[in-house]
């Protein structure tokens, strides 16, 4: 039907149809890009959980195979869970992943392996029943808490290693696990990391960042200039956090460094609809590539009504900042190729109370990149120190709340007169030494319907504007998303937003500013974006 339509993305992977969750086992083979994702072949809501396979040339162009894992053994009957891919040098892909052997949901993991390697895309793939499951929870672990089985890395020490996600009491658990050959198993004596009170972690990622510049480094990567990442997925909110910090290769214990909260506060990929993802590294071109399930906003009538649900975030490259305290990301520059229709306005000034329309593109599926300066930052309002959570600070001063320096942004998915509209700005405050900039992207006046979830998503950004008055954002705009990348992906904020006005040819996209200080729109460029294509 039309309404199933409408929504739809234009270029975020989607399959044809029904359920989707988390990225699985994504990788380069062979020329090949790998994209694996739960996927329920019966339906438009979680269950029967199989492994949807996707292949591309260009992270952005994909063809659907059939899945390539479904339950078909005694130790995947009730689905075959989240897991990663590893190439073995001169060996081949393995995919570890969990299966769930019976209804109380005890998880063990699993290996399967390609039917055939020289098979351009992988299609079919064994689970080889002499050594499966190879490993399950011992009797001092909750089996029901117990998955998602990481990328495996190789060391000097003639060892691979893998972590899986799970939970001791209300403790988050990255268990570690070494293995000589790939398929014997066996279990560290101290998990490589855990953390009190966050519940189980879910989708755990660790990886090496390198120091300096913006390239990628393969797992098994050894060496001085290298920091870590480790990221879990929290079962209990719903939201990712990571770490920066030091992996004692000796102790096989990961260190987070003290720049930043290990929980709760802790930093984010992204501060909006972004869960279960993984990266992986990019030999071709040499970058590390992370991705994200972002769930649906609506309601499981409007999926079941619609016939699909869950998208693939825009394939991000992530590297370290160079102060080294945390990520930036970037949508991978094979989605430039989608860039069609180009307009750009510069040197445009905005003052309070005042929006101007971006037009002659197709609002509705778009790629905006800006900049913004100012001239001082006198005007910013006083930070008062309770305000610790952003999203809290952005549902109280949202973008019709006045401000003195900011709210400025973008009015993305916005209907004529705008009775819908999504914003997605900064609005910087004074504290003591410093200055706060906070970062909204607001769903709240995304739709006149009412039955949908439309949290005020917004993050803290850590950059220094006493020495450079600018702000950039860069929005994927696609029909029910809403990608934001702030101060160059520093902070991120992916939307998903169901407009009932502003779709297709009636969207529209405006840069406003309702702050007191003047803002001047330095550069701004927008494309209308082709749709991806998809066999
Ligand atoms: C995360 C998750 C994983 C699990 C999978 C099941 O969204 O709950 O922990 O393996 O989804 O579909």
């Amino acid at each position: 039907s039309s309404v199933s339509k409408l929504h739809r993305t234009g270029y975020h992977f989607q399959p044809r149809r029904n359920w989707i969750n988390d990225p699985n086992g994504p990788m380069y083979y062979n020329g090949v890009y790998h994209l694996f994702y739960q996927y329920n072949p019966k339906g438009a809501v979680w269950g029967n959980i199989v492994w949807g396979h996707a292949v591309s040339k260009d992270l952005i162009n994909w063809k659907e195979l059939e899945p390539a894992l479904y339950p078909s053994k005694p130790f995947d009957k009730y689905g075959c869970w989240s897991g990663s891919a590893t190439v073995l040098p001169g060996k081949g892909p393995i995919i570890l992943y969990t299966g769930v052997i019976d209804k109380q949901s005890t998880e063990v993991q699993l290996y399967a392996i390609p039917e055939n390697k020289s098979d351009p895309f992988l299609t079919k793939w064994i689970k080889p029943d002499a050594f499966n499951p190879i490993v399950v929870a011992d009797h001092t672990m909750n089996a029901s808490v117990f998955r998602d089985p990481t990328t495996a890395w190789w060391s000097k020490d003639g060892h691979w290693r893998m972590l899986i996600g799970g939970k001791r009491n209300n403790r988050g658990m990255a268990y570690l696990y070494r293995s000589k050959d790939f398929v014997k198993w066996i279990q560290a004596k101290h998990p490589i990391h855990s953390a009190p009170s966050t519940g189980m972690w879910e989708c755990p990622d660790f990886y090496p960042v390198s120091l300096k510049g913006t390239n990628g480094l393969d797992l098994s990567m050894v060496g001085n200039n290298v920091k870590h990442v480790l990221k879990n997925s929290f079962d209990v909110t719903r939201f990712e956090y990571y770490t920066v910090g030091t992996y004692l290769k000796n102790k096989d214990k990961y260190i987070p460094d003290n720049t930043s909260e290990d929980g709760w506060g802790g930093l984010r990929y992204d501060y909006g609809n972004f869960y279960a993802s993984k990266s992986f590294f990019d030999p071709s071109k040499n970058r590390r590539i992370l991705w994200a399930w972002a769930n649906e906003s609506d309601s499981k009538e409007d999926d079941v009504k619609k016939g699909w649900a869950g998208i693939q975030s825009i394939p991000r490259t992530v590297w370290l900042d160079s102060g080294g305290r945390q990520l930036v990301q970037w949508p991978v520059q094979e989605l430039n190729s989608l860039r069609e229709k180009q307009v750009k306005i510069s040197n445009q000034k905005l003052t309070k109370g005042h929006h101007i329309e971006v037009k002659g593109i197709t609002a509705a599926q778009a790629d905006v990149e800006v900049t913004f300066s100012f001239s001082s930052l006198n005007k910013a309002e006083p930070f008062d120190s309770r305000w610790v959570n952003p999203q809290d600070l952005c549902a109280l001063k949202g973008s019709k709340v006045q401000g003195g320096l900011g709210p400025f942004g973008l009015l993305a998915l916005a209907s004529e007169k705008l009775e819908e509209f999504t914003p997605i700005f900064f609005r910087i405050f004074k504290a003591p030494h410093k200055h706060v900039v906070l970062m909204c992207s607001d769903a709240r006046s995304s739709s006149l319907k009412r039955e949908l979830y439309k949290p005020s998503f917004a993050g803290f950004v850590d950059v220094d504007l006493a020495n450079n008055k600018k702000l950039s954002l860069r929005c994927l705009i696609d029909h029910s998303v809403v990608e934001s990348f702030g101060a160059g992906g520093k902070t991120n904020i992916l939307s998903r937003v169901y407009p009932t006005l502003a779709v297709k040819k009636k969207a529209h996209l405006f840069v406003f500013n309702n702050g007191t200080e003047r803002i001047t729109v330095e550069n701004l460029k927008a494309w209308s974006m082709k749709s991806a294509r998809r066999t």
